[in-house]
């Protein structure tokens, strides 16, 4: 990288930084186990049919999951799950077990993990997988949705989450 794309580098992740983001819990399953991320890219993109979409790094261990056909779930993430989210998005955490201690149920469209503490889900099933840049758009046909326990929400902005009542 020269040092002017380093800087714009800079420039736009500080910028993106300010923009509040949502957090939710991305959930797929691969050789039998769960594997999460926690992620602010979740995005409706259409109602008729249902249809999300996600944004993961391609070499994120979830990225390596969720081609075309496999099935995930997105857990929005409620007021007062600061700490689950914040073990679920610690670097290097182990491949094996990443619920253990995580209160969380199974969709029965997907099979993926939908955690406790959430104010709304969905499940998908991959429909397009498009690279962009360092980045996978992962867009999924919505299978089946619902609400949480949690009434408010949990918002990222400047590298802090905080509630939102
Ligand atoms: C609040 C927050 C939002 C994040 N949003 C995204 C996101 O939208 N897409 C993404 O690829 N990673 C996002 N990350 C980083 C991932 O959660 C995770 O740290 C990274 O993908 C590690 O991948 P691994 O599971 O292979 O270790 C976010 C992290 C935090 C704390």
């Amino acid at each position: 990288m020269t040092d002017e794309s380093e800087d714009l580098t800079r420039r736009y992740r500080a910028a993106m930084a300010r923009l509040p983001g949502g957090v939710a819990v991305l959930a797929g399953r691969a050789g039998g186990r769960d594997v999460v991320s926690v992620v602010t890219s979740l995005v409706s993109v259409s109602l008729d049919p249902p249809m999300a979409l996600v944004v993961v790094h391609g070499a994120s261990r979830l990225g390596e999951t969720l081609d075309v056909g496999s099935r995930w779930a997105a857990t929005v993430m409620g007021a007062g799950s600061a700490p689950a989210v914040t073990w679920l998005a610690e670097p290097g955490r182990p491949d094996l077990g990443q619920l253990r201690g995580v209160d969380h149920d199974r969709g029965e469209t997907s099979g993926a993990a939908l955690l406790a503490g959430g104010t709304a889900w969905i499940e998908c099933v991959t429909e397009q997988v498009h690279e962009a840049g360092d980045h996978l758009v992962v867009v999924g046909r919505v299978t089946q949705a619902g609400r949480g326990s949690a009434d408010g929400a949990l918002v990222h902005r400047l590298g802090r989450v905080r509630d939102l009542p």
